[in-house]
């Protein structure tokens, strides 16, 4: 969703706001602004831009404001159309106050009609401008009072920055159901939607919680309730450096993360799995006894989010004999959950924002259910409203599709499971030997993977004049064929579907002819021999077909058009490592159709609003 960062101290703030809003594009990057109060001239300063925030920049470097306190944001619209006018920061009828905001003011339309019946004058289509106007409305000479009143009066979502003429040593952040955290450095402070914008400048981070106010000035922050109760507010240092969150010489943050792969998953690994395949997780420290409680397992999640829950359903279930169920997250919260003190609940999401999986999350909580957060980002909402926390600790992730972090997900579902096996006691110890190893192994074959990037270019270039893809995979390669379709669709823009292989010919396999490739994950599984009579039914309706086979297996050379060997490997393992190939191919096929691979249209890495 939207980024949102402000500064107070020292520094001039337009470059920290510029360099702040660039970290953050990958929230939402329809349009961008700042406001800077500006020293001695006693006005606000206002610079907008209805394009990405490199437009803005320029427009800045030809016009810099000069001041200390600022605030930036840079959009993902909800409401109103990517325009100057729609742009954030919004103001007041005299330009005194300035606000960003990510989030959606769901009763925006009442206030708006209430506040313009007041003699309100409103600029633009957003439901951010009310907020501006109604704090305009109760200030009377106290601006944090003013935004206390305020804040009482708006439903729905909101992470706010803002500040006043009237004010200017003071910086208010505020939020209700979208992040928002406080960078204290030496001197000087920065409120921003997370901690990515603010990393070079501070590692000292103040995570506010649900219905939280900092008020920041030169001599710090005070953290209090909404209704102003004071609020002992804990201080983190946040260990990720500022070069993960760059690109390091590589053309884009979607293909360095892709080559972190294998550091993501020894740091999923990383003091988790003994030799024996014994399992610990270091803030999810239930006991076997504990564990041994549940009778079934629900995992909710997202997008590729969703897909990892998939492969952890079927994990938990072949390896633990547990019933496990993943879901659609935003669904799940519309149902009648069933679950209860005997379900463990399974939240995965990568920035721990998500509002669907959020909601979900708190559902399982009021019903009695243990949930358990895997996400990315420490101290995320998620990980905070969770009772345990599994943390990926792959670093940054700035690309708008996931990839290290979809791979570190599946690392850790496949520990879990192991977990519950060992604890539910369904798993013998040459089985766990097994799989430690198997999973041990794995940054090396996820290098041989990388080390054959130039034939999936070369095959992606080929692919890549097609506009419709069909994946097709069974078993833990269904979630995996449908997380390489949304990776193709997400960044390229081209038609991509999943499917079961057994499912394909309840349907989808009407769509397939020589125009419409299939690709085929068949490397070494169960379901291998299915999945090779999958490939006749398709080459049999002309469809060319790129298949995933395991290394050596040379069973469809003369069957599909093209073949891509991965490592062999047991199925588990043998899923990551196919994932891996399926990034790599959506990403050349994206770079070659000239897309934006990093900031795809419409999309914004985490959607902080239902
Ligand atoms: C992944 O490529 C997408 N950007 C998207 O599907 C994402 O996985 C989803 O929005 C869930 O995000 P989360 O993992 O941060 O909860």
């Amino acid at each position: 969703m939207c980024g949102i960062i402000g500064y107070l101290g020292d520094r001039e703030a337009t470059p920290v706001l510029m360099d702040g809003l660039k970290r953050l594009e990958y929230r939402g990057y329809d349009s961008a602004g700042v406001a800077v109060l500006q020293q001695g001239a006693e006005m606000t300063s206002v610079t907008k831009s209805e394009a990405k925030v490199d437009l803005l920049i320029a427009k800045l470097q030809d016009n810099m404001p000069s001041g200390r306190l600022g605030i930036g944001h840079t959009r993902w619209a909800t409401h109103g159309k990517p325009t100057i006018v729609n742009a954030h920061p919004h103001t007041d009828c005299y330009g005194r106050i300035s606000v960003v905001h990510n989030g959606i003011i769901e009763n925006f339309a009442e206030l708006k009609q209430e506040l313009e019946a007041a003699g309100h004058e409103f600029v633009s289509d957003t439901d951010t401008e009310v907020v501006p106007h109604l704090i305009e409305q109760y200030y009377k000479g106290d601006f944090l009072s003013a935004v206390r009143q305020a804040l009482q009066r708006i439903r729905g979502a909101y992470a706010l920055a803002m500040f006043s003429l009237e004010d200017p040593e003071l910086l208010v952040g505020a939020r209700l159901n979208a992040p928002l955290v406080v960078g204290i450095g030496e001197g000087e402070y920065f409120v921003a939607s997370d901690i990515t914008a603010i990393i070079p400048y501070t590692k000292k981070v103040l995570i506010l919680g649900e219905g939280e106010m900092a008020a920041v000035t030169p001599l710090g922050s005070t953290v209090t309730t909404l209704d102003g109760l004071p609020v002992e507010a804990k201080v983190i240092h946040v260990d990720w450096d500022v070069s993960q969150a760059e690109k390091g010489g590589f053309p884009h943050f979607m293909l360095k993360e892709i080559q972190e792969t294998p550091e993501a998953v020894s740091n999923a690994l990383r003091g988790r799995l003994d030799e024996d395949g014994h399992v610990s997780f270091m803030e999810f420290n239930a006991s076997d006894q504990h564990l041994r409680r549940f009778e079934e397992v629900r995992l909710l999640g997202m997008g590729t989010s969703l897909h990892a829950a998939m492969v952890g359903e079927n994990v938990i279930e072949d390896w633990a004999g547990i019933p496990a169920r993943a879901q659609d997250a935003s669904e799940f919260r519309y149902r009648r959950p069933t679950l209860g003190e005997r379900t463990l609940t399974v939240v995965i999401t990568q920035s721990g924002e998500t509002a669907d999986t959020l909601v979900g999350l708190r559902q399982a909580r009021d019903r009695g259910s243990l949930t358990v957060a895997v996400t990315n980002v420490v101290g995320s909402t998620a990980a905070r409203d969770s009772d345990g926390a599994i943390y990926l600790h792959s670093g940054p992730e700035i690309g708008v599709a996931s990839t290290k972090t979809f791979i570190a997900h599946l690392v850790s579902q496949y520990l879990l499971a192991l977990r519950l096996a060992t604890a539910h006691g369904r798993v013998s110890l040459e089985r766990r030997e097994e799989i430690a190893r198997s999973l041990k192994t794995l940054p090396d074959e996820i290098r041989r993977v990388l080390a054959n990037h130039k034939e999936i270019a070369r095959l992606a270039h080929h692919y890549s004049r097609f506009r419709n893809f069909m994946y097709v995979g069974r078993g833990l390669n269904h979630p995996v064929a449908l997380e390489g379709a949304l990776k193709l669709k997400e960044i390229s823009y081209l038609h991509a579907e999943g499917s079961s292989g057994g499912e394909l010919k309840h349907g989808p396999i009407a769509l397939l002819d020589r125009d419409f490739p299939v690709v085929a994950i068949c490397t070494d599984c169960a379901t291998k021999e299915k999945m090779i009579s999958n490939v006749h039914e398709v080459v049999a309706r002309d469809a060319p077909v790129l298949a995933l086979v395991s290394e050596g297996d040379h069973n469809l050379d003369d069957l599909a058009t093209d073949v891509i060997e991965v490592p062999a490997a047991d199925e588990a393992a043998s899923a990551i490592l196919s994932s891996v190939v399926l990034q790599l191919f959506a990403y050349h096929v994206a770079v070659e159709l000239g897309c934006d691979v990093d900031q795809p249209r419409n999309l914004a890495k985490s959607v902080t609003v239902e």
